[in-house]
């Protein structure tokens, strides 16, 4: 039997490592350099918390260390979302839009890093999410900053969720002692993988 190299959850079509599409776009360079190789399972955990709190429909969402993409687009699919992914790495954008593709669905997306991301650029967005990026120290600090900028910028939510590792626990702990309106949740999920970890929750307004 040919080994299967797709999986379906949360109502999206996620390629393995050993589709013939993947392994194409690898072959033609596109090899991710800070981690994005592959779709990360924090992002089931927004997922999840977002089928009980579903966004506004049409709302504008910035997923943040998008690698491939796929909690953005996510929010296309399921709240009609309009959604822009960013990711410091280029590499892992023709996976986004690989996923786009075979989603049947659209999520524009650009190179640029969270220090970029300026109060003027974040004042587009009303949603700022991202998943599985706070793993070095200085990215605590990066997206503490960004987190405020969002404030600044009118931005209504920013959800980061992660496997709890010390940089994330780091960043929520300042968030709870500096900002009000911060909630860090506990999510444990069975399926579509077991994934456990943590979502910060930060509402602006
Ligand atoms: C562990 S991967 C997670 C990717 C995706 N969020 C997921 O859940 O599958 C971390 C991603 O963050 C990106 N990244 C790392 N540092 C970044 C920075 N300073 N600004 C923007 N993106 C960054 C990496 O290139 C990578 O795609």
């Amino acid at each position: 039997m040919p080994a299967k190299n797709h999986r379906r959850a949360f109502g999206l079509n996620i390629l393995n490592a050993n589709h013939p599409r993947v392994r194409q776009l690898k072959r033609e360079g596109a090899v991710a350099e800070i981690h994005g190789n592959k779709f990360w399972n924090s992002s089931y955990l927004i997922m999840d918390y977002l089928k009980k709190h579903p966004l506004p429909k049409r709302a504008r969402v910035l997923e943040i260390g998008c690698g491939w993409g796929l909690l953005g687009l996510y929010c296309a699919k399921r709240f009609d979302n309009r959604v822009h992914g960013i990711d410091a790495d280029k590499n892992v954008l023709p996976y986004l839009d690989l996923h786009a593709e075979v989603n049947g669905l659209k999520m524009t997306r650009e190179k640029k890093t969270f220090k970029q991301l300026t109060v003027s650029y974040l004042s587009s967005f009303d949603v700022i999410m991202g998943a599985d990026i706070c793993f070095w120290d200085q990215m605590a600090d990066e997206l503490f900053k960004l987190i405020k900028r969002s404030e600044k910028a009118g931005v209504r939510q920013v959800l980061i969720a992660d496997p709890c590792r010390p940089p994330f626990s780091a960043l929520a702990s300042r968030c709870q002692d500096r900002l009000s309106k911060v909630e860090v949740l506990e999510k444990f999920l069975k399926r579509p993988v077991n994934a456990s970890g943590e979502i910060l929750i930060v509402n602006n307004k």
